[in-house]
């Protein structure tokens, strides 16, 4: 798809068709490019953990209740360690930036196969960290829903956002 449609064409999704997974093949499309996301001193210091049988989704829909949510097929859980990402001297960690370049894109990957995903980080970490195991150590900033909107839904089509004069200055 060419780049500024999809940017612009890209929507949080709130609702999902429990009954059409995402082909495995196209998952893996989407977690590949998640891969080739640039990290800092490319560490590289993350996990995805794609979530989609039965047991593990009962488990990992707990984190976050809304409706739609557990409606999802599957669901994307970027993971990772501070201690394997780069801290530069004065101590800030790259952890979070790095993680969260790789879910944007995979977000645009799944943007890209006509797959929805809405970015959520308003879970309880507490209730994802036992569902997956997670250690002490691991950081999980965003997941996503990854799967087809139910039959009928369409997207808003409008993005409300600042105009760009509110934001940029050119100096
Ligand atoms: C870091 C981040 C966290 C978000 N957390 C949530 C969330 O917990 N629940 C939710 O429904 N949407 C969440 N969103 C989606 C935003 O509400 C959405 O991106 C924003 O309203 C713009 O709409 P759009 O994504 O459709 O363009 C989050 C988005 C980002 C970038």
């Amino acid at each position: 798809m060419e780049f500024t449609k999809l940017i612009n064409g890209r929507e949080s999704i709130r609702s999902y068709d429990p009954t059409k997974p995402v082909d495995r093949a196209v998952l893996e499309r989407i977690l590949d490019a998640g891969r080739i996301a640039p990290s800092a001193a490319n560490r590289q210091p993350w996990r995805f953990l794609l979530i989609s049988s039965r047991e593990m989704l009962t488990q990992v829909r707990k984190c976050y209740q809304k409706p739609w949510f557990q409606d999802a097929p599957h669901v994307l859980v970027v993971a990772g360690r501070t201690g394997e990402a780069w801290a530069r001297q004065d101590g800030w960690n790259s952890i979070e930036t790095d993680l969260t370049i790789a879910m944007d894109h995979m977000v645009l990957a799944a943007e890209n196969e006509g797959v929805a995903t809405c970015w959520i980080a308003n879970f309880e970490l507490s209730v994802l960290r036992s569902a997956l195991s997670l250690s002490s150590e691991d950081r999980v900033y965003v997941i996503t829903p990854l799967g087809y909107p139910r039959p009928g839904f369409s997207k808003k089509g409008q993005k409300q956002r600042k105009a760009l004069t509110d934001v940029v200055k050119y100096l």
